[in-house]
């Protein structure tokens, strides 16, 4: 796992943008996996940024969202089919048919999990795939204890996660109590992993995914398996670190044989598709 700590969440935004960038350049039909909530925004806002001054184009790319609530209709304005809609589509200029988010809605839940996990495989898996962390060690909606084995499927809210996400809504009572997440089974056979937090709030969270044991009780900590993961803080996020010094010293220090290049980052796609 690298860990980057940098001064402001602009310059985390940029980073995972060059990130993103990256394996967009490096084939075609890139397959994004997308959070929602406050950690990504920025990078969406960079990466449209980057699309208007035609740094960057999206033509070919699909996505695949990390979860959603279930019992929101999907045009209600805190559902994430809206707002990945409106932070991710339209800035971007996706093609709305190819972004691709759970159905809460759907009178067969169980098996609308079932279509998306599969809808991921048809597609070729994830290239890249961007997480946020819950103050609680979630990734996706994977609350603590649930299992590095999980599919996409029904999960209960912590009452944690409700009251953290209570800001999005008039009350915190309209914060559903049910959702569709992907897996960490699934988020874990994406080929690389950007996860990006800020704030003090997520510091103990963070160090636990970082430093702690890989254990069910930090879904994040299922980081530490993967080939291909990067954190990125801020300076606060960063604070409950022990080895703050060494990450930013790595970073500092890291080699040329060490950064991703464009040739490596294709063949990987290829052997996967
Ligand atoms: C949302 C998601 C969650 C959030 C996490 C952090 O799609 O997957 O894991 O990333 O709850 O939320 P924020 O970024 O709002 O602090």
């Amino acid at each position: 796992m690298e860990i980057v700590i940098l001064r402001s969440a602009q310059e985390g935004a940029q980073l995972a943008a060059d990130m993103v960038a990256e394996v967009l350049t490096s084939g075609s039909n890139t397959v994004l996996g997308l959070a929602t909530g406050s950690s990504p925004l920025g990078l969406y806002a960079e990466l449209a940024r980057r699309r208007r001054s035609g740094a960057l184009h999206f033509g070919g790319t699909s996505a695949f969202a990390l979860d959603e609530y279930v019992g929101l209709p999907s045009d209600h304005p805190q559902s994430y089919a809206s707002i990945i809609r409106d932070e991710v589509v339209q800035p971007l200029g996706l093609d709305p048919a190819a972004v691709h988010v759970p159905d809460g809605s759907a009178d067969d839940l169980v098996g609308a999990c079932r279509a998306y996990e599969q809808a991921i495989q048809d597609a070729g898996g994830v290239d890249v795939q961007i997480l946020g962390i819950g103050a609680n060690g979630h990734i996706g909606f994977n609350e603590p204890t649930s299992s590095f084995a999980s599919r996409t499927r029904i999960k209960t809210l912590s009452p944690q996660t409700r009251s953290d996400n209570a800001r999005f809504f008039d009350s915190p009572d309209q914060v559903p109590e049910h959702c569709i997440t992907q897996g960490l089974g699934t988020i874990a056979e994406t080929r690389r992993l950007v996860l990006l937090a800020q704030g003090e709030h997520k510091a103990r969270a963070v160090a636990a995914m970082v430093e702690g044991p890989v254990t069910a009780m930090c879904p994040a900590s299922l980081l530490q398996m993967h080939p291909d993961a990067t954190v990125i803080l801020d300076e606060l996020a960063a604070s409950a670190l022990t080895l703050s010094d060494y990450y930013s010293y790595v970073y500092e220090h890291k080699p040329a044989w060490q950064r991703h290049d464009p040739a490596t980052i294709t063949a990987e796609r290829e052997r996967h598709k």
